[in-house]
């Protein structure tokens, strides 16, 4: 009986410190968590956008611009932009969009030139309402990644922005896990990732690792869908599909096509003989000539040669298509420096070189295209 007693008394005691401590560390942890949401409601409020130069003032939607560290200490900063859609917002679904590159910003072509809430005028010097941005229908967030791409980047000096499609789908896995304590409204909502290129590689990548994680976490991120524009995806289909799509709408000729599927290697790495290449040539500058192979539609550009980056898919540096709409990336490029102010883009770091806005290209694995590489941005994959 007395052994019992004993048993029985200390096991209170032990029942009693484990409860103490229970309570303990519940108290730290919802203190930490407390204090971490008064930061992110604060970080959240200084995010926000009030207005950005030469923007026009019927505007009815908020936006909000800042960074995420996805490291610790020695940060990785990756850098956001939300514009939230004008009407319902809370009704609507949460769009990520990823340009490609790999090394190009999304407030260059996405959110200036296509889906964003504004474009460009075309002397530059302002903003006008895109009446077809998306934020009709969803809201949109803007990532620029990986670190030393657009506005993100690195505090550590030996960073060399070639982590590979791997860290670029970790760091954008812990951005949006952070990303959702600034605006938790956010952490139920349907979600969906978007984006064009070379984002072809990221976003299913990206899906994939929040599908895995999303098993354990303690913060499941609601994704609903991927979609992927003009993706990059594999070389030899994305050559031949772009050779099939140009005859399919009239941009070649036939024996173009023909030349070109007879001339080109696409399996091969080394891909390609002089002969692709000057059939290549051919065909772009020839035969295409001023249509704007991003947007067939689109009127015609008169020439690139005005000091614009030039864009290409792959295959010859020769061949280069046209700017998609009447935007020149330079005057873009000027604005976007502009834009560092107000957009609480406070990375002086960030390098637009030589008016690029594809900068720093960032690595991709090797079973992403390692023949693209090495490679500068005129060579980019928007
Ligand atoms: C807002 O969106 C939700 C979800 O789509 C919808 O059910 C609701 O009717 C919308 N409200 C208004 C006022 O349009
Ligand atoms: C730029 O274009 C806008 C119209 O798009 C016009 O109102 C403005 O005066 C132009 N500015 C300059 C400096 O040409
Ligand atoms: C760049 O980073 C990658 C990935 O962290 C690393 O494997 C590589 O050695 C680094 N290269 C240089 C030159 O530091
Ligand atoms: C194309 O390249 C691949 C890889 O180098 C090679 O195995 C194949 O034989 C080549 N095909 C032709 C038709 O030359």
């Amino acid at each position: 009986m007395e052994l019992r007693g004993e048993l029985g008394s200390s096991r209170t005691w032990f029942w009693l410190v484990a409860l103490l401590f229970a309570y303990a560390s519940f108290t730290v942890k919802s203190v930490e968590s407390t204090n971490q949401l008064k930061d992110e409601f604060v970080q959240r409020a200084a995010d926000r956008v009030k207005w950005l130069p030469g923007q026009p003032a019927s505007f009815t939607f908020r936006q909000y611009a800042g960074y995420v560290n996805v490291e610790g200490d020695i940060g990785r900063h990756l850098f956001y932009y939300l514009a939230e859609s004008p009407k319902n917002c809370s009704g609507k679904p949460l769009v990520l969009w990823l340009n490609g590159g790999p090394g190009c910003s999304s407030m260059g072509n996405g959110w200036a030139e296509e889906l964003g809430p504004f474009h460009i005028t075309e002397n530059g010097t302002g903003l006008v309402l895109n009446t077809k941005s998306w934020i009709r229908y969803a809201n949109l967030l803007f990532l620029d990644s990986p670190t030393g791409v657009g506005y993100s980047y690195s505090d550590n000096p030996e960073e060399n922005h070639s982590g590979g499609d791997a860290r670029t789908a970790e760091d954008s896995y812990t951005f949006l896990i952070r990303w959702l304590e600034r605006f938790p409204e956010y952490k139920t909502r349907d979600f969906y990732i978007t984006g064009e290129s070379y984002a072809g590689h990221y976003i299913p990548q990206l899906a994939a690792l929040i599908h895995e994680r999303n098993k354990d976490a303690e913060l499941k991120i609601n994704l609903k869908g991927i979609m992927v524009g003009n993706p990059s995806t594999d070389n030899y289909y994305d050559s031949i599909g772009a050779i099939d799509y140009w005859l399919s709408h009239a941009m070649i000729s036939p024996k173009t096509h023909d030349d070109l599927h007879r001339a080109c290697n696409f399996t091969d790495p080394n891909c390609c003989s002089q002969e692709c290449n000057d059939k290549y040539y051919y065909a772009n500058q020839v035969e295409i000539g001023g249509i704007d192979s991003y947007n067939v539609n689109s009127p015609s550009c008169p020439s690139a040669d005005d000091g614009a980056p030039q864009k290409r898919r792959r295959l010859t540096q020769s061949s280069r298509s046209k700017n998609p709409v009447h935007v020149k990336p330079c005057f873009l490029f000027q604005f976007q420096f502009d834009l560092l102010a107000y957009i609480g883009a406070r990375n002086q770091r960030t390098n637009y070189e030589g008016g690029y806005l594809c900068v720093y290209q960032t690595l991709g694995e090797k079973r992403s295209l390692s023949d693209r590489l090495n490679v500068g941005c005129s060579f980019c994959e928007w």
